[in-house]
């Protein structure tokens, strides 16, 4: 069972995504997280030639996971938990992921693992591209300025050196990227349900979004 939510860049999805999961005893899968773990890898790498480190990249030992409320991502048994929430990790990610064997390399990933489970996932192209026979799929939407905050309220306390009119000029930027991008940009599912989170508080959106996916998923 698959149950996928799409959006830009600091609409609510993973605060979303894990709130529901918590309170369906289902899974988490961060996408997006897997996305910043490789990003994080080719930084690491001190930004070698794209070519050469995709070629590379199967031999990558990826491992995810979520439990006590958090997406733990693994490579080659380094913990990146944390190392992919920088603004560095966030300035490179979508010339990354814009990269079809980047996108091959997360998506077989990510493929693999939900077989083994019941998930609710969050990304940008998981409803058209990825999965798109899910059960279930929402695209999340929030003005520019109510995601820019949010996103800033999140990475202070990892990242002291940032200011919101980074976080703001870093999502519009990514956005611009995410959705005109060649590989399976950010696009709402024809069969997507969409929930604007605009003026709406947390619990607010996370029971809508329950009772629809109450009304349309058999989830045991
Ligand atoms: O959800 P996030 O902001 O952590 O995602 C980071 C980046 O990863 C985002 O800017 C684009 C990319 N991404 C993607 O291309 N496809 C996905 N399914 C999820 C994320």
């Amino acid at each position: 069972m698959i149950i996928v939510i799409d959006g830009p860049a600091g609409s609510g999805k993973s605060s979303t995504a894990k709130e529901i999961a918590n309170r369906l005893s289902i899974q988490f899968l961060d996408s997006g997280a897997l996305y910043r773990a490789i990003t994080y890898l080719w930084l690491k790498a001190d930004k070698p030639d794209k070519a050469i480190f995709f070629e590379n990249l199967p031999t990558v030992k990826l491992q995810a996971q979520y439990r006590d409320q958090t997406f733990f991502v693994q490579a080659n048994g380094e913990d990146l938990t944390r190392k992919i929430r920088t603004q560095d990790v966030a300035d490179h990610v979508s010339e990354i992921a814009s990269h079809k064997a980047a996108r091959k390399f997360v998506n077989e990933f990510m493929r693999n693992l939900v077989q083994k489970d019941a998930y609710i996932a969050d990304g940008r192209d998981l409803g058209t591209a990825v999965f798109p026979d899910a059960d279930l799929k929402f695209y999340m939407d929030a003005s520019l300025e109510e995601r820019s905050k949010r996103r800033f309220d999140e990475m202070k306390s990892s990242d002291s050196s940032i200011t919101l009119k980074d976080v703001k000029e870093n999502l519009r930027s990514r956005d611009e990227k995410d959705q005109n991008r060649k590989n399976d940009p950010l696009k709402k599912a024809d069969d997507a349900v969409v929930i604007d989170t605009t003026g709406k508080t947390f619990e607010e959106q996370v029971r809508e979004m329950i009772s629809i996916i109450k009304e349309n998923v058999n989830i045991n």
